[in-house]
């Protein structure tokens, strides 16, 4: 099937200050690790695929809160020197997102979130016209700690919107099926990691996708780590290879993936060739440290 090719995506989800540490080990109870280092990078789920669409070239825009201090400052310079329109990001009172990352040698990873204001969008805060404007509505996850307004303005904003990409990650998962439902049976592209999509329908990421098509969703991309990415519709499944390459850091691994995939379905390309374009660009931000570092400007014409 031909799809007209699309250009703008807006994201909706936390914004975070990500403290990366390097360490010697993920302590665990009564443990003591040690850190080598510690680098400091803006963060947020979607806000990183945002910043990956709009180094390829899109035009992005941004619905996330911010607090009053300096953290929030950085946050909101970086997107904007990035190109991302920011005008649905919010200021509030209080603490912006704040994220603990450990990583050890092996590159595995440990995240703490402060999730500060990005709990407490109000949907009466968002400027609707001016998001309309975009083809594609991408969400990710909020911790709900703070409240649940964020994941309520989600569940009405996707009737905006005929296209949505949704990536629940482990804190939507943790939701259960149920609390999803509003968001699923509108969401058009589905972008969860393996063990996502089996905690939130409880069975066989495969299983799960049937579920998934039968809510209504066009496309279920699963994420797979090292084994790259498995992809589903209506009429076919396809496995894609990952890129073999040394891994330094998987921080937004998965929202690196999300910026190849869509800039390849909104570009037009089959089925295998985002699946190829999300391992690529996977594949290029786990080779540094930080979510947005290895994020690249061009895609190769040839993969
Ligand atoms: P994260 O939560 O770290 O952002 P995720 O858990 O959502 O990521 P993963 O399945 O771990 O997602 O990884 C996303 C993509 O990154 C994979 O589909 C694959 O393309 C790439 N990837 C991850 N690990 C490796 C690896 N070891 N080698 C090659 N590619 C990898
Ligand atoms: O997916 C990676 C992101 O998750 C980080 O940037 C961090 O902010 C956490 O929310």
């Amino acid at each position: 099937m031909r799809r007209s090719l699309l250009s703008s995506v807006i994201g909706f989800g936390a914004l975070n200050l990500d403290k990366i540490y390097r360490v010697d080990k993920i302590p665990g109870r009564d443990e003591e690790g040690f850190v080598r280092d510690l680098q400091i990078f803006p963060g947020g789920s979607a806000a990183n695929t945002i910043v990956g669409l709009a180094r390829l070239g899109l035009r992005t825009a941004y619905i996330g809160k911010i607090g009053d201090d300096a953290e929030g400052q950085i946050l909101l310079g970086d997107l904007r020197r990035e190109g991302v329109e920011t005008r649905t990001v919010i200021r509030a009172k209080g603490r912006s997102g704040t994220a603990m990352i450990l990583v050890d040698d092996s590159g595995n990873r440990a995240i703490l979130v402060d999730p500060g204001v990005n709990d407490t969008i109000r949907y009466d805060e968002i400027d609707l016209d001016f998001s309309r404007e975009f083809d594609l509505l991408h969400l990710t996850s909020f911790i709900c700690k703070n409240g649940l307004d964020s994941l309520e303005s989600q569940k009405r904003i996707v009737k905006d919107f005929k296209i949505v990409s949704f990536d629940p990650g482990m804190p939507y998962a943790e939701r259960g099926l149920e609390d999803m439902l509003p968001i699923l049976e509108r969401t058009t592209i589905f972008l969860p990691n393996r063990s996502e999509i089996e905690r939130l329908f409880g069975m066989d990421y495969r299983k799960s996708a049937d579920k998934c098509l039968e809510l209504g969703i066009q496309i279920v991309a699963v994420k797979l780590g090292s084994e790259g990415c498995w992809i589903r519709t209506e009429e076919k499944e396809i496995s894609v290879k990952p890129f073999r390459v040394r891994v330094v850091d998987t921080t937004g691994a998965g929202d690196a993936f999300n910026a190849g995939f869509l800039y390849g379905y909104l570009r037009g390309k089959s089925l295998e060739e985002c699946g190829k374009i999300g391992n690529y660009v996977a594949s290029l931000c786990i080779q540094k440290i930080g979510a947005r570092s290895g994020l690249p400007s061009k895609i190769p014409e040839k993969l």
